[in-house]
């Protein structure tokens, strides 16, 4: 396994490619299973995560083929239906598998799902999504048996005890697709990605409104065909180092970020005195230096609210603002495994329960820390890069599954920052 190592302290300078979005790309990958014509997918990051949504759709028997610049071109008809332990254990998104299997061949075995390890994730909702659509659903060791002769429009209310749930959204949303009659999702995810596969559907023909609020209105289709499509950009990656070069007191111009898919982290950072530039092509961050940065008060929410996937890289902003800052996590409760990460290079973070205080300090310091989850990892990242001399970053396998080319991208403006094998 490689780790990174970052010598910290360097302004980050320059021009960034925000690489296609990670949680559109492998739902939309998923949703190619609704039809046996050929659909082109271009902007998909280069990321392990992707890597194994193409290995399961080719276990699945459908034929994919990765072309050069960030083009994937899916064709059906799947031959299998069950998608195994062994590949879906390993994210969570492959449980996106599920609805358009369902929907397209009557029948589905789908491992129950892994990821990252940010406390419980539970499918309730996704099973609830699919069995108002008429699907029986029965779980049989480990893997959720889905069946169904003929899907039927429903009226559903998707809310758990989170919120909405984004990909709970898109199983039920691709399932529907293809169901006899009109389905409404009440509570529906609204996250740009959810908006970005609504897209990818209606350009294969699916009939979909109001994608983009609450409630989803999906009038079924009795078939769906083939499609060329461009991912949106990533608006986590882009936050990730709107908040590198925020941090570093660096100015940094994030090519190709859609400033209003992630609205909230801007206006944050804004809170904390950083100046953010909204261009047609992008936008442009001009840091600060580390401790003139304003603590501030931030609440994760779903989206338009501020993301749980920016959590930790803020986090790592906060331990060095000017004051005492709160982040309360009410995505996932637990998800704060960064903060003893952060307390090796001097951080001061309290937890309790949801929520993490953080008592700003001068500076950081390097030192060896371990990557957990993809966002977590990130986080340190962010830290190693405004930290005083050296971090070690052990176990970076989570951040290849969501950062394309992470390493390269951060040197290129200007971070010195470089891969090892263990
Ligand atoms: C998506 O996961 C993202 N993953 C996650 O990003 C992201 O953190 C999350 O949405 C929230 O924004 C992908 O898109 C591939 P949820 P998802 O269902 O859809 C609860 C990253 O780092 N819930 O919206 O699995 C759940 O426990 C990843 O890129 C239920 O109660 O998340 C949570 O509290 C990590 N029952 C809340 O809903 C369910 O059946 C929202 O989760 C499903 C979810």
């Amino acid at each position: 396994m490689d780790k990174l190592i970052i010598e910290g302290g360097k302004p980050l300078k320059g021009t960034i490619n925000i690489s296609g979005a990670k949680n559109a790309a492998l739902p939309i990958m998923a949703a190619s299973l609704l039809t046996d014509d050929t659909c082109v997918i271009n902007n998909v990051p280069a990321l392990r995560d992707v890597d194994t949504m193409v290995k399961i759709l080719r276990a699945l028997e459908t034929k994919v083929d990765r072309k050069k610049g960030n083009t994937v071109v899916i064709k059906g008809p799947c031959g299998k239906t069950r998608a195994i332990y062994n590949l879906v254990s390993t994210m969570r998104a492959s449980v996106c598998v599920l609805g358009p299997l369902v929907a397209k061949k009557h029948v589905a075995e789908v491992s129950f799902p892994g990821g990252c390890i940010i406390g419980p994730r539970p499918i309730d909702l996704h099973l609830k999504g699919l069995e108002g659509l008429g699907v029986e659903i029965k779980i049989k060791s480990g893997y959720i048996i889905a069946k169904a002769r003929k899907l039927k429009g429903a009226k559903i209310y998707l809310g758990g005890h989170f919120g909405s749930s984004v990909l709970a959204t898109a199983n039920t949303m691709m399932a529907a697709t293809l169901a006899e009659g009109v389905t409404i999702i009440e509570n529906a995810a609204c996250e740009p990605e959810i908006v970005d596969l609504a897209n990818f559907l209606i350009s294969m023909g699916a009939k979909i409104a109001g994608h983009s609020t609450p409630t989803i209105r999906i009038k079924g289709v009795r078939r769906l065909h083939g499609t060329n499509y461009n991912i949106i950009p990533d608006r986590v990656e882009a936050g990730t180092y709107m908040l590198a070069g925020a941090i570093t007191g660096g100015e940094v111009f994030l090519k190709n970020a859609k400033p209003a898919h992630f609205l909230a982290v801007i206006d944050k950072l804004r809170e904390c005195g950083v100046k953010i530039t909204e261009f047609k092509d992008g936008v442009k961050v001009k840091g600060l230096v580390a401790s003139s940065i304003k603590p501030a008060t931030v609440t994760t929410l779903p989206y338009p609210g501020f993301p749980t996937d920016m959590q930790a890289q803020m986090m790592s902003a906060l331990c060095l603002a000017d004051g005492i800052s709160v982040i309360t996590e009410k995505i996932y409760p637990e998800r704060f495994i960064h903060v003893s990460e952060l307390g090796r290079m001097g951080a001061h973070i309290f937890l309790e329960g949801p929520n993490a205080i953080i008592r700003g300090v001068k500076a950081l310091s390097g030192a060896d820390v371990m990557a957990s989850d993809l966002r977590a990892s990130a986080g340190l990242v962010l830290a190693g890069l405004v930290a005083k001399g050296k971090t070690q970053i052990h176990r970076i396998y989570h951040l290849d599954r969501g950062y394309e080319k992470l390493d390269n991208k951060l040197s290129n403006l200007g971070a010195k920052i470089w891969r090892e094998k263990e």
